[in-house]
């Protein structure tokens, strides 16, 4: 009986992620949709909608997690939104997920920021019980951890890190497509 419930648990669990990560999808069309310019995606906008969508989908009423996001002037074009949004969507729910067991506060602090130099900075920070010591974010096979190294790597021609103090920081970088970068 408790492993068929365990079973189901496991079984819910697939859906949410499932049903989150069409929603991310879902909120990005809309942003496109609502935006005056079809090739322009408005990431702050799209964090706050992620983040409010995702602190309801992961968190019940004993848990309680404060998210915290950075003011940012950042528009990305579709090509680069896309990937983008996918891995704040792993970065936030595994902050969700993971840093905080039941009953315990915390913070989530989302930052997306345009250097000097047009590179994104995207940070993902939690104050939880940190990333297990054995998980190596470069080689952990688990389907988050790859998707979040695939895309950036792969797709954003970026990198990502992680700082382990006082939490788990995911710390993404990359550059501004040349050709979409003007008029921002
Ligand atoms: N913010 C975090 N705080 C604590 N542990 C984390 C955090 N992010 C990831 N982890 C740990 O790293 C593991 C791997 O993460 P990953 O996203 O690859 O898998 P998952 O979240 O378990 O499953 P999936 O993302 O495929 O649904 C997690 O199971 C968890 O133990
Ligand atoms: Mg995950």
């Amino acid at each position: 009986m408790t492993s068929m419930r365990t079973h189901d648990q496991h079984v819910i669990d697939l859906i949410t992620d499932a049903r989150a990560k069409i929603h991310i999808m879902a909120l990005i069309h809309n942003q496109l949709y609502r935006s005056e310019r079809f090739d322009q995606i408005d990431m702050e906008s799209h964090v706050h909608e992620m983040v409010s969508y995702l602190s309801k989908v992961y968190t019940n009423r004993e848990k309680l997690v404060t998210p915290v996001i950075r003011h940012s002037n950042v528009y990305l074009s579709v090509t680069q939104a896309i990937p983008c949004a996918l891995v704040l969507n792993e970065m936030i729910s595994n902050a969700f997920k993971h840093a905080f067991s039941e009953g315990k506060e915390g913070r989530i602090e989302v930052s997306i920021q345009r250097s000097a130099d047009d590179a994104i900075i995207i940070r993902v920070k939690d104050d939880g019980i940190g990333m297990p010591d054995g998980v190596d974010i470069y080689r952990a096979d688990s389907l988050g951890l790859k998707l979040i190294r695939n895309l950036v790597q792969e797709q954003l021609k970026g990198k990502v890190q992680v700082n382990r103090d006082n939490g788990t920081e995911f710390i993404i970088e990359f550059k501004i497509l040349e050709e979409e970068a003007e008029d921002v």
